[in-house]
Formats: C-alpha cells, structure tokens, sequence
C-alpha cells in the first residue's frame, strides 16, 4: 500500500467488515451457548401447560383447543402414529424422525430447538421447520399423542429484534476498539516526527529516526532526515568559521595589546592617555570575546575529552566568590551561601566557567545593594547548585532565549552593561557535557534563581 489515503480508507472498510462478521459470530454463540436451550425451555414449558389442561380438561374439543393455540401465534404437529394433523402456520419443512415420535408416545419429551443443528447460524432460531420444535407427550380421553409445538414468526418478532440490536451494538462497539488501535498505529509515526522536530529545535541535530513506511509519512520521515544531517553540516561549519576567525583575531590583538604596552611607557598627556584607556579597554573586550568563542568551540569539538576528575565543589565555588569580592563590595551587594564540603566528578575548569558566569551575571543584573544566595545540596542522583538574586529579572520572552549564542536581553538596563551574550550557551554546553541539568526561574524586576543539577555518577 503506497499512499496514506489507501492505507486508511482500506483499514477503515476492513474495519467495518471484520466488526460486521465479528458481531455475528458472537451473537451466533449467544444464540448456540445461551438462547436455543433458553428458548427449548420455555416452549417445553408452554407445551407443558397444553399437556396438563387437556389431562385434565377431557371434556374440551382436542381439534377447537388446537386451533385456538394455532390462531394465538403457535404453529402445532399432533399425531398418534397414525393420524398427523397440524394447526396455524404451515411448517416449511415436514420432515422428523419416526423415533422422535416414538419417544414423545412413549412419554419423553423432545428437544428439537436445543438440538437443532450446531452448523446452521443464528438464523436457525427461525427455521420453520417440524425438527426445529419440541414435543410433548399428551394423554387426552385415555389415549397417547404427541404433541409438537414452535412460536410462528410472528411471535419471534421481538427476539428478532433483540438480536439484530446485538448485532448492531455488537458492531459498533467492535469497531470503535479497532478504529481506536488503527489510528493509534497510524498516529505513530507522526509523534516520532514531531519528538524529533523537538530535539531539532534544540539543537540536537544527530537524530535516529526509526520509520520504515512506504507511504507519505514514510517520505516526510525521509527528507526529515535529510534536512536534519544538512542542519547538522550547517551548524558544523558554522562552529568551524567562528573558530577559525576568533583564532585569527587572536594575534593582532595580541600584538595591538604589546603596542599599547609600548606606548603607555611614553610621556602622553592627559587626553592622548584618555584615548588609549578607551582603546585599551575595547581591545580587552575583543580579547575576552574572542577567548570565549574559542572555549565555545573547543567545547563544540572536545564533548568526549572531559578531563574528568574527584574535586571539592564547593571550595571551588568559594574561590570563585572570593574572585568577585571587589566586584560584589563595588556594588554594595550582600553575599550569602551555604556550601557544605562536597565532592564530585567532573572538568573542574569547565565547572569554573559555569559559577564564573552566572555569578557574574547575578552581580551585573542586580540592583545596587542587592542580594545574592548559592546554595549547595544533593539528593539520590543530583548535586544541586542554587544562584539566586534579586536583579532586574526577565520575562518569559528572554527566558526562552537566553541559551542562544550572542543573546543578550534587550532592556535599556541590559543594553549598558558589558557583556558578548556567550556566558550561558557556555553555561549550558558545559552542564550538558556533565549530563547536568540547568532551569530558570525569573520575574522582571524581583529577580532570578538558577538551578544546576550535576549528576551523581
Ligand atoms: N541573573 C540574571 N538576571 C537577569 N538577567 C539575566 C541574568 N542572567 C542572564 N540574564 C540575561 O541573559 C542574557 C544572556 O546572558 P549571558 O550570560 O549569556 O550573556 P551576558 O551576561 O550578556 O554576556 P557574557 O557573555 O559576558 O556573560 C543577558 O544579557 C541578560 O539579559
Ligand atoms: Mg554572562
């Protein structure tokens, strides 16, 4: 099957079929298992009742009392071996056994509906036929008949309809089972689709794809792929020009910094030394640029050469906030953290990075004389690290943003402090690399908590 309009309308028709043939056959073992013997009882009950009123009603008319049941919807076979007579509507089919007639003068009674045959279909309950009875025996005026007895169509009106609303019920209840699996089946593919096109947009671009489908949704799964390996090349060079280029800039600006040295050894006035400050400091940030792309890519190429090893957390953490100190007093910014002795597995100049950055950050967007809380706890898998502050905050627009390469959130506020927007891409790759987590919790204006979760390992 090539196209996905034929898979479907071939499942739905097939779906109506089988119900339809299932149904029956179900309601064709109520009627085997259940309702022929159910049925057998109560005409054998029925022809119970006749029997005894005519034991004990000699007096009455045999042939006006047959008559009269015959004309209330029975259809009725009487014989004494050799007289045969019926009343009311005429069997179809006149044929039964010489022993069951024996039987029934000899005092037995005869289970025709419950036997009647096994192969014939639910359609056997109304078979107008002599066999398709059941026969009692009848003593009336000292002598033995036998007396055959079935309800005629009319009668069977109501349980026909019982049936058919089995069959109909039946039939829809069987379908909507079946409808439900086959677009579950048909569903699939999709959600793998749209899971991958998640990973994508994330960034993941190395996905597996397990859809093996001739159809359309087969063919979508293929170019999907196709789009995400030439994603994945795109992405790759990308990664490689910025690399090449940061590399590049490396040495002018080492050699502009060496003139710069140069220079400041001479006697300058006040205004050329203004001049060189402004040239200094934009050098540096250049310079600090273009260190941070570097460590980007060389995160981007070394993902599986971590060196790993058993550190102190949070000593390390303290360093880190001892490096900022002046940073933090300038600021007038109150510290406090809680970072019991821990111990953990990982780069720890990777790790270095990702307090430097979002302690960084935490100071640049505070207020002044703001707040600043780390905290350090773990639970049965992860080491969970805690920044909070009391900064400017973000709305849930730059939240979704913050991870991407060169964003930087576009306040007045954002916009005058200094920064290349990389710190948290840098962040996220390096928490990533630790099979780490890293979420965030910010409101505008009342600030913001980031939760790193390293795993234990
Ligand atoms: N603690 C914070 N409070 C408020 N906004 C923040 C906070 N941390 C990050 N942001 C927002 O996220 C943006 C991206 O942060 P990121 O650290 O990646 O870059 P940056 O700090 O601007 O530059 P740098 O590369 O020098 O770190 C910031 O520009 C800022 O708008
Ligand atoms: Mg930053």
């Amino acid at each position: 099957m090539k196209s996905l309009y034929s898979k479907f309308a071939v499942t739905t028709i097939a779906i109506m079929f089988f119900s339809g043939i299932l149904s029956f056959l179900f309601t064709n073992m109520y009627y085997q298992n259940y309702l022929k013997r159910q049925n057998d009882l109560k005409i054998v009950k029925m022809a119970s009742e006749i029997s005894d009123f005519l034991h004990s009603h000699d007096q009455i008319n045999l042939n006006e009392y047959l008559e009269h049941i015959g004309s209330i919807g029975y259809q009725l076979y009487i014989t004494d071996g050799g007289m045969k007579k019926t009343y009311g509507a005429e069997f179809r089919e006149r044929e039964l056994s010489d022993k069951a007639v024996t039987e029934v003068l000899n005092g037995q009674i005869y289970h025709g509906i419950a036997q009647f045959p096994h192969k014939t279909f639910v359609t056997g309950f109304f078979a107008n036929e002599l066999k398709n009875t059941v026969g009692v025996p009848i003593e009336y005026k000292n002598k033995a008949y036998a007396l055959f007895l079935r309800p005629d169509i009319k009668l069977l009106f109501n349980e026909m309809h019982i049936m058919f609303g089995w069959i109909v019920v039946g039939t829809i209840l069987i379908s909507m089972m079946f409808v439900l699996i086959s677009t579950k089946f048909l569903v699939k593919p999709i959600s793998k689709l749209n899971k991958a096109t998640k990973l994508i947009a994330e960034g993941n671009f190395g996905i597996k794809l397990s859809i093996q489908r001739q159809d359309e949704i087969g063919a979508l799964a293929a170019s999907f792929k196709k789009m995400a390996s030439k994603l994945e090349n795109v992405n790759d060079m990308r990664k490689e020009f910025i690399s090449n280029i940061s590399h590049d800039i490396q040495s002018p600006l080492a050699n502009i910094k060496g003139y710069i040295k140069l220079l400041r050894a001479r006697k300058l006035d006040s205004e050329e030394k203004s001049y060189l400050e402004v040239v200094e400091s934009e050098v540096t940030r250049l310079s600090n640029l273009t260190k941070q792309l570097l460590l980007l890519s060389s995160i981007d190429s070394k993902k599986d050469l971590m060196d790993v090893k058993h550190f102190n957390l949070s000593e390390q953490i303290k360093t880190v906030i001892r490096q900022y100190q002046w940073n933090l007093n300038e600021k007038g910014i109150v510290m406090s953290y809680t970072l019991p002795e821990t111990f953990v597995n990982g780069d720890p100049s990777l790790l270095y990075s990702v307090w430097e950055n979002i302690l960084t950050n935490a100071i640049k967007y505070n207020i002044d004389n703001g707040e600043i809380d780390i905290s350090l706890t773990e639970n049965d898998t992860y080491y969970v690290i805690v920044f909070t502050d009391t900064g400017i905050g973000m709305d849930e627009g730059e939240i979704e943003r913050i991870y991407d390469r060169f964003y930087r959130g576009d306040s007045s506020r954002t916009r005058t402090i200094e920064g290349t927007g990389l710190g948290l891409s840098i962040v996220y790759s390096i928490v990533e690399m630790h099979h780490g987590k890293i979420c965030v919790e910010s409101r505008k204006e009342r600030g913001t908590t980031f939760t790193i979760r390293l795993r234990k390992v």
